[in-house]
């Protein structure tokens, strides 16, 4: 039997190492909120394979969907041949994210798929080029999604990039002093001045903007901004996206962010929490605009594929079931709370934010937001991951420890997680009077009997 070890061996040997790394977890087995490694070590999991398994790790309703789906039609393209799960997924999509009266659907692989269709669309139904996207967005690795992704650390060497991308300051209300109102205005302005001094209006094909930053650091946009953003793209014909990759599926408390704000965009896109597991992604938008698109200039081979399409739909139904938007609430409450009560006593912990349960922690040198403390913030991942936690960073000085947890993450381990979370934020960033003195808690890490 091949150990964590050997495996990794193995993957260095033969996976390029463009690829990231962040842990040494060799995964064997998921279910719920819980991975088991190949060495039988347990990992709490509050990373959800990065934003995707909401629903939890092999649920038995999706994981029975797949299988059925699996026994009778596994691919025909769905240009060459319809099949049901194909509509009826779109059917669902459009009854729980309206976009308007009527609501149409297009059915891709990946998250990035998504986005470089949605500026597809958009330019067709436009007959314009330009987009205008935003600091410390992320909407992907494509090459068109690098160029509208910020951080270099995601892009570096692989240019040129796309041409006509136009980049404005995101409206961050925490860098901006806490004054939601007062940001939304100033940087609304910034927009109106940059179509006198960047690039015409008329030019302007698509805005697309993450309403609450997932790599970027859990940045929730002011609600005042996005409906700003909304009359300026009516004033000037402007396509109005929302990528919903990382915020859709329940994370923050509804199917999608947007809900949040009363905003419906033009276009908007989906992937991740969507297919329970399965790569499988989204276009939707208003049907006026999605008919933009001249037959053939979208699509591909495996887009929608039946047996990711049941997953979807399974997955959308047990959500439904079991009430995740309303899950997603009281989790997010519960690490709200939590990560706040840690803010007295801990002054590097500068900001806690986010919507519903998709919430960050941000960590500053001695509580200086301009000293990004990125060492200590990768002490705590490595540490919490020594005892079983796994968490991961965001934001462009990964200073940023981020929670997108498996939503039917149970009470208990919600309190063990967090527990472990708290403990190695004080022992390494806390004013030493009140960290605790190495004791640990319930060991998360344990073999797991071979029953
Ligand atoms: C907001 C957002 N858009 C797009 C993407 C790209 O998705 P994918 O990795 O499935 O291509 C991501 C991935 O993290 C994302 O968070």
């Amino acid at each position: 039997m091949s150990t964590a070890r050997d495996w990794l061996a193995r993957r260095d040997a033969v996976v390029c190492r463009g690829l990231p790394r962040v842990t040494d977890v060799v995964a064997a087995t998921a279910s719920g909120a819980m991975i088991v490694d190949v060495d039988g070590r347990e990992y709490l999991d509050f990373v959800g394979g990065i934003g995707v398994m909401n629903v939890g790790h092999r649920d038995p309703e999706v994981v029975a969907a797949i299988k059925a789906q699996a026994d009778r039609l596994l691919h025909t393209c769905i240009h060459i041949a319809t099949y049901a799960p194909y509509v009826e997924l779109c059917e669902t999509l459009a009854r729980v994210l309206p976009h308007g009266e009527h609501t149409k659907c297009l059915l891709l692989n990946s998250g990035a798929e998504a986005v470089e269709n949605a500026i597809k669309i958009a330019r067709q139904a436009t007959g314009r080029g330009a987009v205008i996207c935003f600091g410390e967005a992320f909407h992907g690795r494509t090459l068109l999604c690098a160029t509208l992704t910020s951080k270099i650390d995601y892009k570096r060497g692989c240019g040129p990039f796309a041409p006509d991308i136009h980049r404005m300051p995101f409206p961050d209300v925490f860098r901006g002093g806490g004054d939601a109102d007062a940001i939304a205005r100033r940087e609304l302005d910034r927009l109106r001045r940059a179509f006198r001094n960047t690039i015409a209006p008329e030019d302007v094909a698509a805005v697309i903007i993450e309403l609450v930053q997932g790599e970027g650091g859990f940045n929730v946009v002011p609600e005042a901004y996005v409906r700003g953003l909304r009359e300026i793209c009516d004033e000037h014909g402007i396509v109005l996206i929302f990528d919903e990759v990382q915020s859709g599926f329940a994370r923050t408390g509804n199917w999608g962010a947007y809900q949040h704000f009363g905003v419906i965009p033009d276009l908007s896109t989906w992937a991740k929490s969507m297919g329970g597991g399965l790569p499988i992604s989204a276009v939707i938008g208003r049907a006026e605009v999605m008919d933009a698109a001249r037959p053939g200039t979208v699509g591909g081979t495996y887009g929608g594929n039946p047996v990711s399409c049941a997953a979807a739909i399974a997955t959308i139904r047990r959500m439904e079931e079991l009430d995740l938007n309303a899950r997603a609430r009281v989790v997010g409450d519960t690490i709200r709370a939590r990560l706040e009560a840690l803010r007295p006593s801990t002054p590097a912990v500068v900001d806690v934010r986010g919507l519903g349960a998709m919430i960050g922690i941000e960590l500053a040198e001695d509580g200086d937001v301009n000293r990004p403390a990125t060492d200590a913030t990768k002490r705590i991942v490595k540490a919490c991951l020594d005892r079983g936690l796994l968490v991961i960073t965001a934001g462009i000085y990964a200073n940023i420890i981020r929670i997108l947890s498996p939503l039917v993450i149970t009470d208990e381990e919600l309190d063990r997680g967090l527990s472990i979370l708290e403990e190695e934020v004080l022992r390494h960033v806390g004013t030493g009077t009140q960290a605790p003195s190495g004791r640990h808690l319930q060991p998360a890490v344990g073999k797991v009997s071979s029953s």
